[in-house]
């Protein structure tokens, strides 16, 4: 297959155009379009997109910087070939640093401009193959990176909705075990609303204490649902009028650890679960369910023992009609100091007293 190719050249002599269209015709199938002044071949490439730009050196007024730099404006992969009329030794490299892709002399030699035309055509077809190239790579991580910050949104919007629907899953279950807890106080007409009035005094001590915000909210929660577990103690004893038998105290000591069981599964309650399984451990390790001792009781479980007991105290029960006056309440506790109460919650507890 002939060599092909359309070949812009800049020259104000007409023989030369004529010596160079005579031989580019034998070396193959050409197309030459001559045109007498730079600017006049920056309009033409502009038109006719070439594969090759010859350019005569000595055209009068030619200024062979701006030309080549106006010529790559129209096509930046413009291969450009320059012709002297006299060849001076190092004048190719200097005009390969400003962008020239080779020099010939004249007159010309057939064999050198046939490798020169051939090896330019190709290096431009090369050149516009690759820019094409880059320019879809361009365009693909456009695209990819349009379609990221879509996905990226999207997620973000996912993780939003999920999160509030964690939340408001969250914020139900509580309710509903609230609601569970204030149903079984509502069982015995003189525990109504102890939970609330537990967690109103556990509160007051442990913001005395100074413990942290969340630590308060672990705490309060508990005393909101410390004794759940009466769910599984039937009325004839939870309601009992009369003084309970061994048997039946056993049954009762069971609660905090029917509680702990039934909350355990909802893991979003953390901390909540040990205060509800502790609230009746004394100090001493008297207590129930495990006897627990001192420090190894928790400190929140601690704050609730001191505040539920105050608060059996002060309210009438099924089996003592009458509630304790605040005086003899508040005495019992300090008797039990050391004892039943940790002494440190206690003094707490003493301060805050007359405001509760
Ligand atoms: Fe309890
Ligand atoms: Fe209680």
């Amino acid at each position: 297959m002939a060599v092909q190719g359309k070949i812009l050249f800049i020259c104000d002599d007409k023989s030369y155009v004529i010596e160079i269209k005579e031989q580019l015709s034998r070396l193959g199938d050409y197309t030459l379009i001559a045109e007498s002044t730079a600017q006049a071949g920056v309009i033409s490439l502009e038109h006719h997109m070439c594969d090759l730009v010859i350019i005569r050196y000595a055209i009068p007024e030619l200024d062979i910087l701006a030309a080549i730099s106006d010529l790559k404006k129209v096509d930046p992969d413009c291969v450009i070939i320059v012709l002297l009329e006299v060849e001076v030794e190092g004048q190719a490299n200097q005009f390969a640093e400003i962008g020239v892709f080779e020099t010939l002399g004249w007159p010309v030699k057939t064999d050198n401009l046939k490798f020169a035309v051939e090896k330019g055509v190709k290096l431009h077809a090369l050149l516009a193959a690759n820019r094409k190239i880059v320019l879809g790579l361009k365009e693909n991580n456009k695209a990819l990176e349009k379609q990221n910050t879509l996905l990226a949104k999207r997620i973000e919007d996912s993780t939003g909705n999920l999160s509030r629907l964690y939340e408001d899953l969250r914020s139900t279950y509580m309710r509903t075990i609230r609601v569970l807890a204030q149903a079984i106080e509502a069982r015995d007409h003189y525990t109504h609303s102890h939970s609330e009035t537990v967690a109103r005094y556990a509160v007051a001590i442990a913001n005395y204490l100074k413990l942290p915000a969340k630590d308060v909210e672990v705490i309060r929660q508990a005393c909101e649902l410390h004794d759940l577990g009466k769910i599984g103690i039937g009325d004839s004893i939870l309601l009992k009028a009369s003084a309970l038998t061994p048997e039946e105290w056993e049954e009762i000591k069971k609660h905090p650890i029917i509680g702990a069981q039934i909350l355990e599964p909802l893991t979003f309650l953390g901390g909540v679960v040990d205060l509800v399984r502790q609230h009746h451990e004394h100090y001493d390790g008297s207590g129930y369910p495990e006897g627990r001792k001192g420090e190894d009781i928790l400190l929140g479980a601690r704050i609730i023992h001191v505040a539920d007991s105050y608060e059996a105290m002060r309210s009438a029960r099924s089996y003592r009609k009458i509630p304790l006056m605040k005086e003899e309440a508040i005495l019992e506790i300090k008797v039990n100091s050391g004892t039943q109460f940790d002494p440190k919650i206690v003094d707490a507890f003493l301060q805050v007293v007359d405001n509760l």
